[in-house]
């Protein structure tokens, strides 16, 4: 159904955003098993609630540690102060130095108090599990992130990141670091953003106009865009109007008309998006279930 996919987790980073609710944890999740199922070693990082190891049935870990969940798949939750912890660990070789400053809370002061700090971190603790080299010696590096980004607002803050703190630290350490994050970011074989969008106006309208934010955030456009939750075609006109004849005034006619309305709309902003996006659109089927199960995800990942 989507070509591009392979090529879209050929990638090392894959960052997922959109709006809230639309289906960025679901998405991520497939996409994650589906790489994970072509052999790559691949890890799920999630920058807010953990919901990896409930879908995958294995108990909750402490943030910031990473946990196998599948053959090839792993989860992480971001935990910034822990995150900073490692990457200052790393820079020092000092661990009596590093064992003083946490101690002293310093990481959790600093990740909380300078603006940008928290999102710095949480982008380059993303970047740093890719590494030959990671902080934490001989943790193994993966082949491809896929990051459960915050929702878009949010999302690109993360992105823009690397970029300010590149310029406001001349020189440095910090300034290397952040330039080699947003160096990353910015090349389009390294790094794949793909935006969720749900079929209706707003969303739609949104999507086309993270487009342009990225673009302006990283100079980057979006690699690719999933269309989540789509209702099949039901019923062509020809065929409600024979199904209100036969059932003139039923119930099930008038749920026939609604569902087909509603179809049709959904089908009429998918083609909008596909007009006005620069982005190849696939779609993801909606499933009609409560809560989705790994099983149900994994049919996703499958059509994705
Ligand atoms: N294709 C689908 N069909 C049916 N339900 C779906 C589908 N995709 C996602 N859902 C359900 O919709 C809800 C929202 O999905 P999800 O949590 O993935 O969205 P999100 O964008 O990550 O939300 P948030 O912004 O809160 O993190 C969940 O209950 C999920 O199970
Ligand atoms: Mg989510």
């Amino acid at each position: 159904m989507l070509p591009e996919m392979p090529e879209l987790l050929d990638h090392q980073l894959l960052f997922v955003t959109g709006k809230g609710g639309v289906g960025k944890t679901t998405v991520a999740a497939a996409a994650a098993i589906r790489a994970a199922g072509e052999g790559r070693r691949v890890i799920l990082a999630e920058t807010g609630a953990q919901r990896m190891p409930g879908l995958f049935g294995v108990p909750v870990p402490p943030r910031g540690e990473e946990v196998q969940v599948a053959d090839g798949l792993w989860t992480l939750a971001i935990d910034t102060p822990l995150a900073l912890e490692e990457f200052v660990a790393a820079q020092l070789r000092s661990r009596a130095l590093v064992q003083v400053l946490t101690r002293s809370n310093m990481f959790r002061a600093f990740v909380e108090a300078a603006p940008g700090a928290r999102e710095l971190v949480a982008i380059t603790k993303v970047w740093e599990l890719v590494q030959k080299r990671r902080w934490v010696r001989r943790r193994p590096a993966y082949d491809l992130v896929v990051v459960d980004a915050p929702a878009s607002g949010h999302g690109l803050g993360l992105l823009r990141t690397p970029r300010t703190f590149a310029d406001i630290a001349r020189v440095g350490p910090l300034h290397s670091q952040a330039a080699r994050v947003r160096e990353w970011l910015e090349d389009s074989r390294r790094t794949a953003y793909l935006a969720v969008a749900l079929p209706s106006e707003m969303p739609v309208t949104e999507t086309l106009e993270l487009e342009g934010r990225l673009r302006r955030t990283i100079g980057r456009n979006l690699t690719a865009i999933v269309v989540n939750g789509l209702l099949p075609r039901r019923f062509s006109p020809a065929e409600i109007e024979r199904v209100e004849a036969e059932l003139d005034g039923a119930p099930a006619a008038a749920a026939a008309r609604t569902q087909a309305a509603r179809s049709r709309l959904q089908h009429n902003q998918l083609a909008r998006l596909r007009r006005g996006a620069q982005a190849p659109v696939s779609t993801l089927p909606f499933v009609a279930r409560e809560a989705l199960s790994l099983d149900d995800v994994r049919e996703l990942a499958r059509r994705l």
